[in-house]
């Protein structure tokens, strides 16, 4: 402890955390590991609510106990209204740095309840203040590919000509390249332009908080996600991306008129783009995932 580099395997992944004691990330990988272990008499039971609620419980129990001074800035559920650690909840023994933390305790809370492979736990914290707060907007569009990507993508371009770009930074051909999107019928036309432009598409029901670890991993079989997921996710994912120095584009992206004034009344301009240093202001983060199913 602690680990530098990313392992992605079938036990739990820990990207970063140079930066804090042992102890601390010893504490946050237990509260992973209680989360997806909690999960478990309830994992194939159809009930997304009862098994998130497993995850969430055992996570803030084992949180309580983390030698940190923590601040929750993302909580997850809202949108969904599902139980969640609630955004400004303190957590930790109050020893220790202060640091914001951002939770999904079960990302793929259909993917458990159905018994379907790629749901996890994942926590990931930084210090106080470095995480962007995307308070009353739940849906981020989001580019995220490794270094390759840096100075060469950009959100506002056609994800073909990302694709295709992409492709040509990595010297390879755009028949190779692999991009992940969430199988959602808004990604419909995206998924149809990728495939036009001969980028092969991997879809994936839920949970893209994986994929984006993954795209920023090099050899992983996943060179970059595209679309629109939660901007909780949005803002783990972004902390994984950085300290993996990959790169990561984000922008609200509210899916209904209510949301969009939701959005707007909270202040935000949803024509920013935010670069991965904006979604988390500092490199001294520590992410951690246990797989569930
Ligand atoms: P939860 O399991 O935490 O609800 O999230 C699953 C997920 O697929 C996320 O990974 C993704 O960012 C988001 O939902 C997309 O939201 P939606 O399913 O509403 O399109």
């Amino acid at each position: 402890m602690p680990p530098l580099t990313p392992t992605t395997t079938t036990t739990t992944t820990i990207v970063g955390g140079a930066n804090y004691p042992a102890e601390l990330v010893a504490a946050v990988v237990r509260a992973t590991e209680a989360a997806a272990s909690a999960c478990l008499p309830l994992v194939g039971s159809g009930d997304k609510n009862a098994v998130d609620e497993l995850a969430v419980s055992a996570m803030r129990e084992a949180l309580a106990l983390a030698p940190f001074d923590g601040t929750v800035v993302i909580g997850e559920g809202e949108k969904d209204e599902a139980p969640m650690l609630a955004n400004g909840e303190r957590l930790g023994t109050g020893d220790g740095p202060g640091v914001d933390i951002a939770v999904d305790p079960l990302d793929g809370t259909r993917l458990a309840a159905e018994d379907l492979p790629g749901a996890i736990a994942v926590i990931a914290l930084a210090p106080r203040g470095s995480m962007f707060d995307p308070r009353d907007v739940f849906y981020m569009q989001k580019l995220i590919a490794g270094a390759a990507g840096i100075g060469v993508l950009d959100l506002r371009l056609p994800a073909a000509q990302n694709a295709s770009l992409l492709a040509d930074a990595l010297e390879k051909p755009i028949d190779d390249l692999v991009v992940a999107v969430l199988d959602k019928p808004r990604h419909a036309s995206m998924v149809t332009e990728l495939r036009a432009a001969g980028a092969r598409v991997r879809l994936v029901g839920e949970g893209d908080v994986s994929i984006a670890i993954a795209a920023a991993t090099p050899g992983s079989g996943i060179d970059a996600v595209m679309g629109v997921g939660g901007t909780p996710e949005g803002v783990i994912a972004a902390c994984a991306v950085r300290s993996l120095g990959g790169f990561m584009q984000g922008r609200m992206a509210p899916q209904s008129d209510a949301q969009r004034s939701a959005a707007l009344a909270a202040g935000h301009d949803l024509g920013r783009v935010f670069s991965v240093e904006e979604l988390v202001t500092s490199g001294r983060v520590l992410l951690v995932s246990t797989p569930v199913t």
